[in-house]
């Protein structure tokens, strides 16, 4: 029977019109109402590991906007944290980990305590799950989420964020073999992961590779095309229903090869691609998802219609999900949301 939920319609290959919206980073500081939640926790993953708290997030712009699909509130960054590896998100500074450089940092990772440590995220996906709205409009779909295993390498390796992430790319280089041993580590953890987040209620899942494009195209056969295929092959043997969206961000005239040797059900694509050229690289009608500039949404007014519109016009016919190319920044008037989202319904 088909999903009569707008999101994983489109995300299984049927174009709807106007298409399904979400945004990455819709519950996020910049709204008030994320603020005042967020001021109650004791930390960022306090809120995060508190179902309750992190729950509500979840369901902030929902209320708000009905998007076609709300994101688990959580962190790519907490599969290193069940992992052991010690994280902290310090204000202003963003997150910080005990730099994992050699092989007594791989060894020390954990993987047999994951889904008892994740087990509040799990609590969060089953109580969003239940409090959905499942009809009205085109319903609202669960997404859950992971890092993609090179991207959260990218994290553990540098201890925190990096405007090049040399470190991660000369271990990858210089160790190839402990480099592999540590991404397939993360990728045996995020099957599990997400597949306890499908169990829990997830309907859809998204791996984020915000880095992706940092690497020369060999080296991202080797570390984000490989690991990502064997995620997409075993979650599809394990919940053959559940589309899996890859989001291979600044893979540039990669992504046509990304989508078709990993499998994935949908290609979320960064503001940088073009998007006509995109749908010319797919050998099939894979969904796409994307890629209003964050910045053009900051903006609002007529920048941001231009924009919103060109994207509509280039994907009409095509399964698509409309969304940003990255996530929402903080300064983002949440009045400029709603009206992108009252121009898309209108398409
Ligand atoms: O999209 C959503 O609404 C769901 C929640 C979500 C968050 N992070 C919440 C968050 C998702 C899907 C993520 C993914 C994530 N986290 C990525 C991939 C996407 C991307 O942005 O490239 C990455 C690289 C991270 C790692 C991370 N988490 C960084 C670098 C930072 C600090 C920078 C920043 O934006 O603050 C975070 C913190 C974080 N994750 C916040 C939120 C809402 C801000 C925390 C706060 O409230 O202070």
């Amino acid at each position: 029977m088909d999903n009569p939920k707008h999101l994983l319609r489109a995300l299984t290959g049927i174009s709807v019109w106007p298409p399904p919206i979400w945004l990455m980073r819709q519950a996020g500081r910049y709204l008030p109402e994320y603020r005042a939640v967020r001021a109650k926790a004791k930390d960022f993953i306090a809120l995060c590991t508190t179902p309750e708290l992190a729950t509500e997030v979840t369901l902030q712009p929902i209320r708000r906007y009905r998007l076609d699909a709300a994101i688990l509130f959580s962190d790519i960054l907490m599969v290193p944290w069940a992992l052991g590896q010690g994280l902290a998100f310090r204000e202003g500074e963003g997150p910080v980990l005990p730099p994992l450089r050699d092989a007594s940092g791989v060894a020390a990772l954990d993987p047999s305590r994951l889904l008892d440590r994740v087990a509040p995220i799990l609590e969060t996906v089953r109580q969003v799950r239940q409090t959905l709205p499942e009809e009205g409009l085109g319903g609202t779909a669960l997404i859950g989420f992971a890092g993609s295993p090179f991207t959260v390498a990218c994290y553990m390796v540098e201890g925190g964020g990096s405007r090049d992430f040399a470190a991660t790319r000369s271990m990858a280089f210089g160790s190839p073999a402990l480099f592999a041993q540590l991404l397939d580590i993360l990728a045996d953890a995020t099957v599990s992961y997400l597949s306890a987040q499908i169990d829990a209620g997830a309907e859809a899942v998204m791996l984020f590779d915000s880095w992706a494009g940092v690497l020369s195209p060999g080296q991202f056969r080797t570390h984000v095309v490989r690991t990502t295929r064997r995620i997409v092959g075993e979650l599809g043997r394990r919940h053959p229903a559940v589309p899996v969206i890859g989001f291979p961000r600044l893979a540039g005239l990669l992504v046509g090869e990304y989508a078709r040797a990993t499998g994935v059900h949908a290609v979320g694509l960064d503001t940088g691609t073009d998007l006509v050229l995109a749908k010319s690289l797919m050998q099939s009608r894979v969904a796409l998802q994307g890629n209003l500039d964050p910045i053009a949404l900051l903006a609002g007014g007529s920048a941001m219609r231009i924009e919103a519109t060109s994207i509509l016009e280039a994907m009409r016919g095509w399964p698509f999900v409309f969304n940003l190319g990255h996530g929402i920044v903080p300064q983002t008037p949440p009045a400029y949301v709603a009206e992108l989202v009252e121009l898309v319904r209108a398409a």
